[in-house]
């Protein structure tokens, strides 16, 4: 094998917040589409980069199973908490009857009701800019929109989003588990009281009622399951960031768009295409079996890289060109599959809403700083994203 590329580079997070994974992808899915990394800090791994491979891993979870972890994590740190208990690290049957007791709450019905709300909470972030419409994009707008729109579903009170929003930043800017951060668990826990003495229309209060196998879940599964959750919605900041840093890029792009909206839930989906936020998820073999002429034993991980399996030259035209109006577009950005994303109605909906809004009361949007990109092998996307909105 002429290794004009090392695979090993991919699990540096410094390659993917500076450097280009990309062309890493690129050289894989054609020369070693299901690689084999060493164990180094992070345990051994397969590597699938092509996309009909990565798809039949998502739809086969009876031969790949989610529940030892999701995403690669060092050695030394042990095996995940949320294993069997939260719904990303949970195998079927289990998965399908706790997927049930949330379900509700993230189906087309239940966000359509919602979009009222979702405007509302897209124009509360965007009033909140200063009148010249200088913002750290990213953060500003992109992180603080995901988390009022899923403290609204789960059951914190609007007064207390912003607080929501700090905590959750706080616990991703030191590297640590949500689980981890006192003041966020302490309220979870307050909450949950005041729930069970009083049940509400939220998720918590579906949580606290919600059994599997006729029992009830415990406060533990519920702690984790909202944390589970949370953390998911960094996907979706990143995603809105990563898309608004394209349609900076892709001026054209954005022209076209103001020209005619109906494009818009179509340019959502080449965002979630072109950003892929969510970078990998991970499965672990329950029996020996092969993938593309390679065998996996029973017991191996395997990585699925999701920006790879979008790039597909075999399943994309021009796959390196951000088209808002590409069809058909059936990227995996969300997954594929029994995990496919919960919130993926809901993200689809607070880009689109996000991007309405943005179209109707812009003249234009400059980058007025340096872009950073996060560093880090499991999401991808812009931290730090300085933007001029102009105002009309
Ligand atoms: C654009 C934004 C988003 C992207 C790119 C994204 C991506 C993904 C992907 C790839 C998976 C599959 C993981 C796997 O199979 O191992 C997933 C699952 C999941 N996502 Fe998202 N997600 C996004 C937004 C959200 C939001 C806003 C929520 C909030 C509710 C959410 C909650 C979840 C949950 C709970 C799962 C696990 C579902 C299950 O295991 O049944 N995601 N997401």
């Amino acid at each position: 094998m002429t290794t004009a590329v090392t695979p090993e580079v991919l699990t540096d997070p410094e390659l993917h917040a500076h450097g280009d994974p990309h062309e890493v992808w690129r050289w894989m899915r054609r020369h070693a589409p299901v690689h084999r990394h060493p164990a180094t800090a992070l345990p051994a791994f397969w590597s699938m980069t092509r996309y009909d491979d990565v798809r039949a891993v998502y739809r086969d979870p009876e031969t790949f199973s989610s529940r030892h972890g999701v995403l690669l994590r060092p050695v030394d740190r042990g095996v995940d908490p949320g294993g069997g208990l939260t719904l990303a690290l949970s195998d079927p049957p289990r998965h399908k009857q706790l997927r049930a007791v949330v379900a509700d709450w993230f189906s087309t019905r239940a966000v359509r009701d919602l979009e009222e709300t979702t405007l509302q909470a897209v124009r509360d972030v965007l009033d909140r800019l200063p009148a010249d419409g200088t913002c750290e994009f990213a953060h500003d707008v992109a992180g603080r929109l995901s988390m009022y729109l899923i403290g609204g579903i789960i059951g914190v009170p609007r007064h207390d989003h912003e607080r929501l929003f700090r905590w959750t930043n706080e616990a991703f800017a030191a590297g640590v588990s949500l689980a981890a951060h006192q003041d966020l668990m302490r309220y979870f826990i307050d909450l949950m009281g005041r729930r069970t003495a009083e049940p509400t229309d939220d998720l918590v209060s579906a949580l606290l009622g919600g059994t599997i196998d006729g029992e009830l879940l415990t406060e533990e599964e519920i702690l984790l399951n909202c944390e589970n959750i949370i953390g998911a919605t960094e996907n979706g900041g990143l995603a809105v960031a990563g898309g608004m840093l394209a349609l900076v890029q892709h001026p054209d792009e954005w022209r076209r768009l103001a020209e005619d909206p109906e494009a818009l839930p179509g340019a959502v989906e080449e965002i979630l295409r072109w950003t892929s936020s969510a970078t990998h998820s991970m499965r672990t073999a329950t029996r020996d079996c092969e993938v593309a002429g390679q065998t996996i034993a029973a017991g191996d991980r395997v990585v699925l890289w999701v920006p790879s399996a979008n790039r597909d030259e075999d399943v994309f035209p021009e796959p390196y060109r951000f088209d808002v109006g590409r069809s058909p577009n059936r990227h995996l950005a969300l997954g594929s599959g029994e995990h496919f994303c919960l919130g993926a109605t809901l993200a689809r909906s607070q880009m689109r809403l996000l991007l309405k809004e943005l179209l109707e009361r812009t003249a234009r949007i400059e980058l007025c700083g340096p872009v950073h990109r996060i560093s880090s092998i499991a999401v991808s996307g812009p931290e730090s994203l300085p933007l001029r909105l102009v105002p009309r």
